[in-house]
């Protein structure tokens, strides 16, 4: 196997499968089972997901809400999609940790480091909820920090594209996939993959980046196996 211990990143947009809003439950059950088999694996899998299929504190504010009220909102929406994860992922029986920034002892654990590292070391998927627990950081940023902190081999960030592109592949043909790129790179294209927050917090961290599409069946294990799987952004 290519990395020890992962951590995933998944979009609240991607759980909304073929709806509009909110949370298809066949699109949360592959996900379980793709996780479930890199868990069989033996690798440890840490997962932040986001929030965006029930709300997003941008676009909150865009339409004139405060902010920081749009963001914990947006923080609470990312504790709903982790206990639909853990709760898909327990219908799969893979035990699972849920745990989050902001503290809601009743729903699930307060993040606690040592303690993520302890369930991760007992195999347990762990979730993180709530993003960083702060307005202004996404949760990109919230996966890069944890990553860090869990000491993570590899940020895996599952989208509904192959990877990162020259040009947005789906607004052209002829987009062409980048199999390696650099940090630096990345920025010199103008490329996005993820906010400057998080990225540059990645790369100072010199912690690996892989973009790759996490809706064709079977290419989360196979990306870990070490195939060539979406594009990874390096040092
Ligand atoms: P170890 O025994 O240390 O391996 O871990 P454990 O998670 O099984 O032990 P613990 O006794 O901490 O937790 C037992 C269960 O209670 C697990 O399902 C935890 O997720 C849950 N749990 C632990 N702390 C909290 C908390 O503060 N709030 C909530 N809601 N659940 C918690």
């Amino acid at each position: 196997m290519e990395y020890k211990r992962i951590l995933l990143k998944l979009s609240g947009e991607a759980l909304m499968g073929e709806r509009q809003y909110g949370i298809d439950p066949k699109r949360l059950s592959e996900y379980a089972k793709e996780i479930k088999e890199v868990v069989q694996k033996g690798i440890q899998v840490a997962i932040v997901i986001g929030g965006g299929n029930i709300f997003r504190g941008v676009a909150g504010a865009a339409n004139g809400m405060d902010r920081v009220q749009g963001d914990h909102m947006g923080m609470l929406a990312t504790c709903i999609n982790g206990l639909a994860l853990q709760s898909a992922l327990e219908d799969q029986d893979v035990n699972t940790r849920l745990q989050t920034a902001l503290e809601i002892k009743e729903v699930a654990e307060p993040y606690i480091k040592r303690k993520a590292i302890r369930h991760l070391e007992k195999g347990r998927v762990v979730i993180f909820g709530a993003g960083t627990g702060n307005p202004y950081f996404t949760t990109d940023t919230a996966a890069v920090l944890r990553a860090i902190e869990i000491d993570a081999d590899a940020i895996l960030k599952g989208t509904r594209v192959a990877g990162i592109f020259d040009v947005d592949p789906e607004k052209n043909k002829n987009a062409v996939k980048y199999e390696t790129i650099t940090f630096k790179e990345v920025i010199a294209k103008g490329l996005k993959v993820m906010d400057m927050t998080a990225f540059t917090l990645s790369e100072e961290n010199k912690l690996p980046i892989t973009v790759f599409d996490m809706n064709t069946n079977g290419n989360l294990l196979k990306l870990v196996s070490g195939e060539k799987i979406g594009t990874i952004v390096t040092n």
